[in-house]
C-alpha cells in the first residue's frame, strides 16, 4: 500500500483550486438513474469513491462516460436490479442507488454498506421512509430488499435525526412518486441543495430547498440536464486549517466560505484571516499566535463533523486549551492515538475531547483509519519537526483529489511512496464496465 512522507515546519505560500465536491457528486451520480436521458455533471472530482461508486452505476446499467472533469451518465433501463456486496462494501454512500432504482423501476435489492469506520451507521431510516411511501421492505442474509409494484406514493416522513444521504434518498424517490412528498426535520448541508437544484433542473417540483422542510410533487418523468458540481466545502476547510497550521498563507480558488459559515466563523475567531475574493478565498495567518477554541459537531448549518478531525490537528499546536465534542458519530475518534503518537496531548472523556496545545508536534509513522482521520495526520505532519509517514493512504484517495501535487504547489514536502516503485500502479482503480473518454484519466 502507498504511503504519504511529510516533512513539516513550512509554512504553505501559493495558491490551489478545490475540487467538486464528493459528497454532492456521490448523490447527483445517483440522480442519473432517474431518467433514461443524458444527465451530465461538471466540475466532477477525480476520486476512488467517484470510480467506486461510477463501477456500481455501470453494474446497474448506467451508460457512463468520464471524461476529464465530467461525466455523462445514460440510464435507458436497468441491467441489474441488484447491488451487489463487491460493490456496495467499500462505500457507505452505496446506499444511494436505493431511492432512485425504487421508484423508477419499482424494485431494488441492495447489500448493506460498508464505509468508513466511523460507528455503526445504520440505514434504517432511509427503510422507514421508504416504507412510509408505500415499499415494501425485506432484509435478509445482509441484503435489503425493496418493492413498490405500484410505485411510491408521497407522504409526510419526518427523520428523527438529520441524515444527509437518508434526506438526499428520499428527495430522489420522491422526485418520481405518486403525489406529494413533505420531508421533515431534512438535512440542510449545501450537498443536498446542490442535488435538490441539479433535480429541479431534470424537471423535479421541489420547494422548500435549503431549508429543513422540503416539499417534492412527483411527476410521471425526469429528463436530462447539465449540472455543474458545487465546490467542497470540507476540502475548502482542509486547506485553510493547512495553512493556519502551518503559520502560512495561501488562496483557495473555485470556492465560497458561504458554504461554511461556522466554520469561517470558528476559524476567524482562532485567529485566522478568511476574505472571500470574487471566486476564491484568501486565507492567512497572523504575525502573532492563534487562539484556542471549543467546538460541537452539529449538522448544517452547524460545525460539520467531517472537519472535526482537521481543527483537532489545528488546535493540538495552539497554546491553551480547547475542547472539541463529536455529536454525529460515536467512534470518531480515531485520529487522537495517531496525533498522541506525533506528540499531541489529548485526553477523550466520552464523545469529548479536550486538547492542550504542545509546543511543537514531532514526526512519527502513523496509520490513517478514515478519510477525515487521515487527513488530519497529513495536516499534523505539515506542522510537526521531522518526517511523518502516514500508511493507508488509500482512505485519502476516496476524498481528496491530487493532495500531493496541491500541498506542493504551495511549498510543503510531501510526496508519495508508492508500494512498488517499479510496478506505478494509479492510484485510482478502473473497472471494464466503466467508459473512459479520455485514456490515461480514470
Ligand atoms: C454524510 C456524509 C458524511 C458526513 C455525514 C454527516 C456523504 C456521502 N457522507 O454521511 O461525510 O460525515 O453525512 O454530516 O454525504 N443515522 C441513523 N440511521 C440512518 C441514517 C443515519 O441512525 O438511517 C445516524 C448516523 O449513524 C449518524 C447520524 O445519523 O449518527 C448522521 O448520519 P448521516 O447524516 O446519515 O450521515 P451520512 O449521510 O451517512
Amino acid at each position: 500500500m502507498d504511503k504519504i512522507s511529510i516533512i513539516g515546519g513550512n509554512p504553505l505560500k501559493g495558491s490551489l483550486k478545490i475540487s467538486g465536491a464528493k459528497n454532492a457528486a456521490l448523490p447527483l451520480l445517483a440522480a442519473g438513474l432517474l431518467t433514461k436521458d443524458p444527465v451530465i455533471l461538471t466540475n466532477l472530482p477525480e476520486l476512488s469513491d467517484i470510480t467506486t461508486f461510477l463501477d456500481l452505476m455501470a453494474h446497474m446499467g448506467c451508460d457512463c462516460i468520464r471524461e476529464p472533469g465530467q461525466v455523462t451518465l445514460r440510464t435507458p433501463d436497468v441491467l441489474d436490479l441488484e447491488a451487489p456486496y463487491e460493490l456496495v462494501r467499500k462505500m457507505r454512500a452505496s446506499v444511494l442507488v436505493l431511492g432512485p432504482v425504487l421508484s423508477r423501476f419499482k424494485e431494488v435489492r441492495l447489500s448493506l454498506p460498508g464505509g468508513c469506520a466511523i460507528g455503526t451507521r445504520p440505514v434504517d431510516l432511509h427503510l422507514k421512509g421508504l416504507e412510509k411511501m408505500g415499499a415494501e421492505i425485506i432484509l435478509s442474509e445482509g441484503y435489503v430488499t425493496a418493492k413498490a409494484p405500484k410505485g411510491l406514493k408521497g407522504c409526510d416522513y419526518t427523520f428523527p435525526i438529520v441524515s444527509v444521504t437518508g434526506t438526499e434518498n428520499l428527495l430522489m424517490a420522491a422526485c418520481l412518486a405518486h403525489g406529494t412528498t413533505r420531508l421533515l426535520n431534512a438535512a440542510q448541508e449545501p450537498e443536498v441543495t446542490d442535488l435538490a437544484h441539479c433535480l429541479v433542473g431534470m424537471g423535479a417540483k421541489i420547494s422548500g430547498i435549503g431549508t429543513s422542510t422540503l416539499v417534492i410533487e412527483g411527476q410521471a418523468e425526469l429528463g436530462g440536464t447539465t449540472h455543474s458540481i458545487l465546490p467542497d466545502r470540507i476540502e475548502t476547510g482542509t486547506y485553510a486549517i493547512a495553512a493556519a497550521i502551518t503559520g502560512g498563507s495561501i488562496t483557495l480558488e473555485n470556492t465560497s466560505l458561504k458554504l461554511l459559515p461556522l466554520v469561517t466563523q470558528t476559524l476567524c475567531q482562532v485567529g485566522l484571516g478568511l476574505e472571500q475574493k470574487g471566486d476564491n478565498v484568501e486565507v492567512n495567518s497572523p504575525a502573532h499566535g492563534l487562539k484556542p477554541q471549543d467546538i460541537i459537531t452539529e449538522p448544517f448549518p452547524g460545525f460539520p463533523t467531517d472537519l472535526q478531525a482537521q481543527f483537532m490537528a489545528l488546535m493540538t499546536t495552539i497554546n491553551g486549551a480547547s475542547s472539541i465534542t463529536e455529536t454525529i458519530f460515536e467512534n470518531r475518534f480515531m485520529h487522537v492515538p495517531e496525533l498522541a503518537r506525533m506528540g499531541a496531548d489529548i485526553a477523550v472523556k466520552g464523545n469529548t475531547a479536550l486538547v492542550r496545545g504542545v509546543s511543537s508536534l514531532k514526526g512519527a509513522p502513523v496509520m490513517a483509519t478514515d478519510l477525515r482521520a487521515s487527513v488530519s495526520l497529513v495536516l499534523a505532519g505539515l506542522a510537526a519537526e521531522g518526517e511523518t509517514l502516514v500508511s493507508r493512504v488509500y482512505h485519502l484517495d476516496r476524498g481528496y483529489e491530487k493532495i500531493e501535487e496541491k500541498l506542493s504547489a504551495c511549498g510543503a514536502h510531501i510526496k508519495r511512496i508508492r508500494k512498488d516503485p517499479v510496478i506505478d500502479e494509479p492510484s485510482i482503480n478502473t473497472t471494464s464496465s466503466l467508459k473512459i473518454a479520455s485514456s490515461g484519466h480514470a
